[in-house]
């Protein structure tokens, strides 16, 4: 039993795990990153943002998404492309701007399309004897909400309003035809104010005709604080007719990691897990990476880590049966 293969089993359409360029020389790491048995999909955890692919303003350099997009071609994995605009990890040249709306539109719109369309059609797999040309999915809008439900105040946001949202969104559909486009967004695996929120701006989305495929949600989760709502938030986000996936699942806890948080850990994985298995619209579910040992987690929140489902030196922990068992 292995989650790809028990993913597919279950309906969805992956199950995938984000990387990192620098991972990629790590030789144990890379074969069991392209073991096709546990992941379909990869994406890349940086090199696809902003201060990645357009450090200088026009200037535009792929060569780090390109080589994640190698990797999963060359296991024929998809890739979920991540992310169009964001608050985070952008170049000073944006933040610093103070570009007026028009021009910070005309930003947005060159960043996305670039972006979008350099990627466009790139990504194939082979099913059976039929080459199935396959679709990026684009988290196009990452984090545009705060935890009370109001939008966030980036320096998009507060130039443009909802403008940048409409923009990046029209821009990547246009850039790419068949890309799936996402919102994506952490603290929305409950429901709450802002699933709320966030429901209500796909609404608005979709009233006006803007392109909307999904709703990403993150999922960095804490062991033993999974959501009980989850199952039917994902639902309720279903129901407005768009895609759901789990985009960057992990669960961290607080270290030194014990027996007991390890079976928790466990039972949270398998929460989460069926939660999705038990939603038609839930397609797919990404680790936000696979292993303790490249994990974000210990270096974003003190004291917490040990949050994938494999440990450091690449053994399956009891979450990996979890995940299993979730399915
Ligand atoms: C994280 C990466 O994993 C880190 O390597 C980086 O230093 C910061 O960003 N939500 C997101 C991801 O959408 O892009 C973030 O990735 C984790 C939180």
């Amino acid at each position: 039993a292995q989650l790809a293969i028990l993913a597919q089993l279950s309906g969805k359409k992956y199950f995938g795990t984000a990387t990192d360029n620098s991972e990629l020389t790590n030789t144990s790491y890379v074969a069991q990153l392209g073991n096709t048995l546990d992941f379909h999909q990869l994406t890349p955890a940086n090199s696809m943002k902003w201060d990645a692919t357009e450090p200088s303003r026009g200037t535009f350099t792929f060569n780090g998404g390109d080589a994640i997009v190698q990797q999963a071609e060359s296991r024929g994995q998809l890739v979920r492309g991540h992310n169009c605009v964001w608050h985070n990890q952008l170049p000073d040249w944006v933040t610093a701007g103070n570009f007026d709306n028009a021009t910070l539109l005309s930003i947005v719109q060159n960043h996305c399309g670039t972006l979008v369309g350099h990627y466009k059609g790139k990504i194939y797999i082979v099913l059976a004897d039929s080459v199935l040309l396959c679709v990026v999915s684009w988290d196009v809008v990452n984090e545009c909400l705060n935890d009370d439900g109001t939008f966030r105040q980036s320096v998009f946001f507060n130039t443009t309003g909802l403008a940048y949202i409409k923009t990046a969104l029209r821009t990547a559909r246009a850039a790419d035809p068949k890309a799936k486009l996402y919102i994506n967004d952490f603290n929305i695996e409950g429901s709450g104010a802002k699933s709320t929120a966030l429901m209500n701006l796909v609404k608005e989305l979709k009233s006006e005709g803007v392109p909307i495929d999904g709703i990403g949600v993150q999922s960095h989760l804490i062991v033993g604080e999974v959501p009980t709502t989850m199952r039917q938030n994902l639902q309720d986000f279903a129901d407005l007719g768009v895609e759901v996936a789990i985009t960057e699942l992990d669960i961290r806890m607080n270290l030194p990691e014990t027996p007991e948080l390890l079976a928790q850990q466990e039972k949270d994985y398998q929460t989460v897990i069926s939660a999705c298995k038990a939603v038609r619209g839930c397609i797919g579910v990404t680790l936000w990476d696979w292993t303790d040992k490249f994990s974000w987690v210990p270096g974003t929140f003190a004291g917490q880590g040990a949050a994938c489902p494999w440990d450091e030196n690449f053994k399956r922990k009891p979450a990996y049966l979890g995940i299993v068992k979730g399915f």
